[in-house]
């Protein structure tokens, strides 16, 4: 484990390098420090849920050196153009639709079929990024629940332990966490207030901005705030034994199975398959998924939130995103 001073350019190319073989690291950004993996390598992001020990699988913010990197990920809208015109590289996250094609991988997006973007503006995180040369998705560098860190000294030492590196840049000049965008429309929706306000959007880029309240009843509501947000089309049987006619059969530890999210108990491997294995169940078109019981611990707790939410009635609207820690 490495700690870097901002100075210490040889470290940051040693970081890019880690965080490219799967390792995490954790960096500054302009709003609070974050703990980083390669966005493409769903083993890579399931490590981070679990060090984080994050009760559920929420979508992660999608870290680029700079926007042209970024909107190759995804549908690139006028408003995307004009916000990121404004305020990249700087505090803000816009999410957009991800490209079929796109290397994002489903853990990373919670199976969305939209990511959040961020071009960070704090330098040492930038080269972090160029060295890197892949988004890397970031959550907050704290334990889920706890404070997010603005400085070095706020980090815990068992989240440290699970890192390559950690890059020391002093304290964070925003100290809060970006502000999100869903700029997949026509009007800008306010999904979490942040450095960059309603009014510097108004001002700066000359839009007015909804909240999501406002949208209700328009096309299309934030996908987060839906308790089914990425659910199969098919309807999902949880805690099942065995598989009935005209299931597919989505196992843990079970070589019959049609789908085995693990053929060694291991829940991180389970958590890297899950929306993979969800979608190709979901392409046959079965009658029904019937999903093995997954083991309550650790990451397996996310793993069943998230299997709760796709198995729930579908398209109710929740407002659980709004002040949630993560
Ligand atoms: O300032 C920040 O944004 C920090 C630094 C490290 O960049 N990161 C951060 O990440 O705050 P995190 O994981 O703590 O918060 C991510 C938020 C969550 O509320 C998540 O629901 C939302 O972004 N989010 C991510 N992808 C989304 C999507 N496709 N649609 C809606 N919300 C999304
Ligand atoms: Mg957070």
């Amino acid at each position: 484990m490495i700690i870097a001073t901002a100075h210490q350019e040889d470290i940051i190319e040693r970081a890019g390098l880690a965080l490219r073989h799967g390792k995490l690291v954790i960096f500054p950004t302009e709003t609070v420090y974050g703990i980083g993996a390669a966005a493409d390598n769903p083993h890579a992001v399931a490590r981070l849920y679990e060090v984080k020990n994050r009760p559920k699988f929420n979508p992660l913010i999608v870290h680029c050196a700079n926007q042209e990197m970024a909107f190759k990920l995804v549908k690139v809208t006028k408003l995307a153009k004009q916000l990121g015109d404004a305020f990249w590289p700087g505090p803000m996250s816009l999410v957009l639709t991800c490209l079929e094609d796109s290397p994002i991988c489903a853990l990373a997006r919670a199976g969305l079929d939209s990511i959040a973007l961020r071009v960070p503006s704090n330098p040492i995180c930038q080269k972090l990024l160029e060295v890197a040369g892949i988004p890397v998705v970031a959550p907050s560098a704290n334990p889920s629940g706890k404070l997010s860190p603005t400085n070095v000294k706020h980090l815990e030492k068992e989240l440290i332990a699970n890192c390559a590196a950690v890059i020391d840049a002093g304290r964070c000049s925003k100290g809060i966490e970006s502000t999100i965008i869903d700029a997949r429309n026509e009007m800008p929706v306010l999904l979490r207030q942040g450095p960059i306000t309603k009014y510097d959007i108004n001002t700066k880029a000359k839009l007015q901005c909804l909240f999501p309240e406002q949208t209700v009843g328009q096309k299309p509501i934030a996908p987060g705030l839906l308790a089914s947000h990425y659910a199969p089309s098919a309807e999902l049987r949880l805690n099942a034994n065995q598989k009935q006619p005209g299931e597919i059969f989505i196992g843990f530890d079970s070589p019959t199975a049609d789908f085995n999210l693990t053929s060694k108990g291991d829940l991180l491997e389970a958590a890297a398959n899950l929306f993979d294995m969800l979608h190709l169940a979901d392409k046959q078109k079965p009658v029904r998924i019937a999903i093995a019981p997954i083991p309550n611990n650790g990451i397996g707790e996310a793993i069943n939130e998230r299997l709760a939410r796709a198995a729930a009635p579908r398209n109710v609207p929740t407002i659980e995103q709004n002040g949630q820690k993560t």
